[in-house]
């Protein structure tokens, strides 16, 4: 099974599996919820729709709580992640010098620059590439800054963003 950029599909688990792992471990500790999202989502990269009610159940709690949850939190992703993920800061200090260029450019190369516009980032048709938008990586001295997998790289180019993108591409 191909891996994700966010966690690995656990293997010979189901979804349901590691939710049960995860109520398991979690269910009579005080404020469970939310470490049991963290622990799917470390597990299987996001929060399938179907554990839904199996961790309502398991806490006493109603599916709309649960669901609420898992949506609040941006972090959260309710969807299989891309292979790769590419996060692009749009805040004040990238955007000062190119930030918002980089940011179409990437939607761009993932084939998606319409849907991104809106300012939700996007994913190319084949899976291999999510962008996302991010307000500050923490870069701000060395700006424009993008994250690439998980790695942080500072006083980006269009050229460099190409050729990391590129390198994404060969890889896969
Ligand atoms: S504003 Fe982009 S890293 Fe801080």
């Amino acid at each position: 099974m191909r891996e994700t950029s966010q966690g690995a599909e656990h293997a010979g688990s189901s979804a349901s599996d590691v939710a049960a792992q995860a109520l398991s471990r979690w269910a009579d500790e005080p404020g469970p919820l939310l470490p049991i999202l963290h622990e799917i989502q470390d597990t299987l990269g996001y929060i399938p729709g179907e554990v839904v009610p199996q961790i309502a159940q398991g806490l006493n709690l109603s599916r709309a709580e649960v669901h609420g949850v898992v949506t609040y939190y941006h972090h959260f992703r309710t969807e299989r992640p891309a292979r790769h993920n590419l996060q692009v800061c749009r805040a004040e200090s990238c955007r000062a010098v190119g930030g918002e260029a980089l940011y179409r450019q990437a939607l761009q190369r993932a084939g998606c620059d319409e849907h991104g516009a809106a300012g939700h980032g996007g994913r190319s048709a084949d899976g291999s590439l999510q962008v996302e938008p991010v307000y500050c990586l923490g870069l701000c001295a060395a700006s424009p800054a993008v994250m690439v997998d998980g790695r942080l790289h500072a006083r980006m180019t269009p050229a460099r963003l190409d050729a990391l993108v590129d390198g994404l591409e060969d890889s896969q």
